[in-house]
């Protein structure tokens, strides 16, 4: 097949048959969203490449190997989205709403792009919906979010037992350092063994070693020591207070202290949502009380989390509405039967009614075929007769029941829509 006429490699087109997914994911997420007070904004799809380098940080595989970064006509370099959580902080700060009413809640569905290798869950364009909250330092705010993603599971009928919310802690930047330093005392012993990126890693980022994904470097991971070993006393009160606080709204959650994310700019709190059958992270988040000031703000703490669109609709267990299909095809035969078919169509959009009828000139028959192939779910025919009597009869194609109806819209109407 030639270029121009497939996608490019790593991107989904989201076709009509798919899209009520998309669109059914997206109404829940912000009719939930909007319920626990976050309110969306939209941000551009590329950014200062800057801004990513400093918050998703340096020394992490997208800013390293995954970002689609260009120059414009300017020389400017920019980057398109990797992710949500950089843009939203820029935009906070930048529009002031930072050093307005906080905490600041905010929400998102957006575009990001990776060049990743793809594969199935994969993409190098994908969708996540994100919640951020700003300026709340409290294991509470940390629940809240949880409960944001578990109320959206359970609107789209994921079972808990389908999933797990595995939570973990990597502290602090004090304590973090302790940490880093054992990390890296414990991989130093076996430096020549590691690929050339855990050599970077080694001397710039030692946590970074542990997302390496070349497999000879994993199976160094498994001895290495963990971060809740190595929480301070109020990191440890901080995540006691959070898995209460999770405990308390029945939310089931797992610990995983091998958790500490791709990202840089985490503090405490981290977690990710898996699917029990193959292990796909669907969703995942933390805490980055730092990130603000690192980008120019005044220090405000910040938590979120991201959820991958894509990723949860290859979930089994969600549950999907059906397609919409359309609620009656109004077949015309004749001049004054196409006309009368196409006001009677204006008039039931008009109140709500998804309705079609013939635009192209084809025969009744063809007609038919048409409402047929595109699921309209009642029919009626009109001809010079039921143009004269002003009524005719209302087909249910499924049932294939009909009943004889006034042609008006609004007897039409009664005709197709349960009116329980
Ligand atoms: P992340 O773990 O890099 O975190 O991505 C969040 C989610 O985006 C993943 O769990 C996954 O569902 C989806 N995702 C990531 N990469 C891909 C891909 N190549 N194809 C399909 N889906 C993908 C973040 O992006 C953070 N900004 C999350 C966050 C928000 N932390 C705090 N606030």
């Amino acid at each position: 097949m030639g270029l121009i006429t497939k996608a490019p490699r790593g991107t989904l087109d989201k076709l009509p048959g798919e899209i009520h997914k998309y669109q059914h994911i997206e109404g829940l997420a912000r009719e939930i969203s909007g319920r626990y007070g976050y309110r969306e904004i939209r941000t551009p799809v590329f950014e200062h490449t800057e801004l990513f380098k400093r918050s998703v940080g340096d020394t992490t595989d997208i800013v390293q190997k995954e970002m689609y970064t260009f120059d414009d006509k300017k020389g400017r370099s920019l980057t398109l989205k990797p992710e949500g959580t950089a843009s939203a902080a820029r935009a906070a700060i930048e529009s002031g709403l930072i050093n307005d009413a906080l905490p600041l809640k905010l929400c998102y569905i957006t575009n990001c792009y990776r060049y990743e290798a793809p594969q199935s869950g994969r993409y190098r364009e994908f969708t996540q919906f994100g919640a951020e909250v700003y300026g709340a330092n409290t294991p509470t705010c940390d629940v809240e979010l949880i409960a944001l993603a578990y109320d959206l599971f359970t609107r789209l009928r994921i079972p808990d037992e389908r999933y797990k919310i595995e939570i973990n802690s990597i502290g602090c930047p004090e304590c973090r350092a302790e940490y880093q330093k054992a990390l890296r005392e414990y991989y130093v012993g076996f430096a020549d063994k590691l690929c050339g990126d855990c050599h970077e890693r080694l001397n710039r980022n030692p946590m970074r070693l542990l997302d390496c994904k070349v497999p000879n470097c994993g199976q160094f991971k498994e001895n290495a020591p963990t971060i809740l070993d190595y929480n301070c006393d109020p990191c440890r009160e901080f995540f006691a207070g959070f898995k209460s606080g999770l405990d308390s709204l029945d939310i089931p959650y797992t610990v995983n202290a091998r958790i500490v994310r791709g990202l840089d700019y985490y503090t405490n709190t981290v977690f990710e949502f898996v699917a029990k059958d193959n292990g796909l992270v669907f969703g995942a988040g933390g805490r980055y009380n730092g990130l603000i000031k690192e980008l120019g703000g005044n220090a405000t703490a910040a938590s979120g989390f991201a959820l991958g669109i894509e990723r949860i609709i290859s979930l089994p267990e969600a549950v999907f509405p059906p397609p919409e299909t359309p609620d009656i095809y109004i077949a015309g035969l004749g001049e004054a039967a196409g006309s009368l078919a196409l006001k009677l169509v204006q008039g039931l959009r008009g109140a709500g009614v998804w309705a079609e009828c013939d635009i192209v000139g084809r025969s009744v028959k063809a007609q038919m075929r048409y409402a047929d192939k595109i699921g309209a779910r009642f029919s009626v025919v009109i001809g010079d007769n039921e143009v004269e009597s002003k009524t005719a009869v209302v087909k249910n194609m499924q049932t294939k029941e009909t009943r004889e109806v006034a042609l008006d819209s609004f007897n039409l109407m009664k005709a197709i829509l349960p009116f329980e």
